[in-house]
């Protein structure tokens, strides 16, 4: 099977997962517009919606899923997203899609997290995939130079405007072996708005597509 076949696999595994009556937070990406419709045709009864992204709101409207602010939510949110890579200890980089800030707001705030992937993503060491840092645009000077004391190359990403009016900043070379370090060292930059390392909040539960049928880590 090809990535986009193992993805919808796994879009349809993580069905059974999910319990009647409650808010689905829908993640960003591929992966997910093939959750969106897998869910869609599945005729499961939840209360509606929070969306990581305007692109991912248009998708859940399209298909008349209800979509709340998340301001407003008080009820228990499942968290489905996918990730760019994640290691064993199930850490994760996101941000591929540019929807790291949202993402990590639903997951914060989420009752249970669920990242569905294709056995592509996963990774012994994270790094391979440059970093996605959101930033505000007048701290881009800065934020460059101190990525460059970090021993990382910071890549503009050029033509992208973040949900948030931000851009995006991936670096490449980053030593990631201790992810939550990283993380760490990262968010005290003032400037930076969201760095896509996922290791201080990691899922709950890892659905992985592979060739062998779905792998769990939990
Ligand atoms: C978006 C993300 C996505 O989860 C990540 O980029 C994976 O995307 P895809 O499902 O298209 O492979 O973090 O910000």
């Amino acid at each position: 099977m090809n990535y986009n076949q193992l993805k919808k696999k796994v879009a349809l595994a993580v069905l059974d997962y999910i319990p009647d009556n409650v808010i689905i937070g829908f993640g960003t990406g591929s992966t997910i517009s093939y959750f969106i419709k897998a869910f869609y045709k599945s005729k499961k009864k939840i209360l509606g919606a929070v969306s990581s992204s305007y692109h991912t709101t248009i998708i859940l409207k399209n298909y008349g899923i209800k979509v709340f602010e998340i301001n407003t939510i008080s009820d228990p949110i499942i968290y489905i997203d996918s990730a760019d890579e994640i290691n064993y200890n199930m850490q994760m980089i996101k941000g591929g899609g540019g929807a790291l800030t949202k993402e990590k707001i639903i997951a914060s705030i989420s009752k249970k997290f669920i990242c569905i992937i294709d056995e592509s993503k996963l990774v012994n060491q994270l790094g391979l995939f440059p970093l996605p840092i959101e930033i505000i645009p007048i701290a881009y000077t800065y934020i460059f130079q101190k990525i460059i004391q970090l021993g990382g190359f910071p890549k503009y990403r050029k033509g992208f405007i973040t949900d948030q009016g931000n851009i995006i900043i991936d670096i490449y070379n980053l030593n990631l072996k201790n992810p939550v370090k990283m993380e760490n060292i990262l968010n005290s930059f003032p400037g930076i708005v969201t760095v896509g390392l996922f290791a201080i909040k990691k899922p709950d539960l890892i659905l992985i597509s592979t060739n062998n049928g779905i792998k769990k880590i939990n």
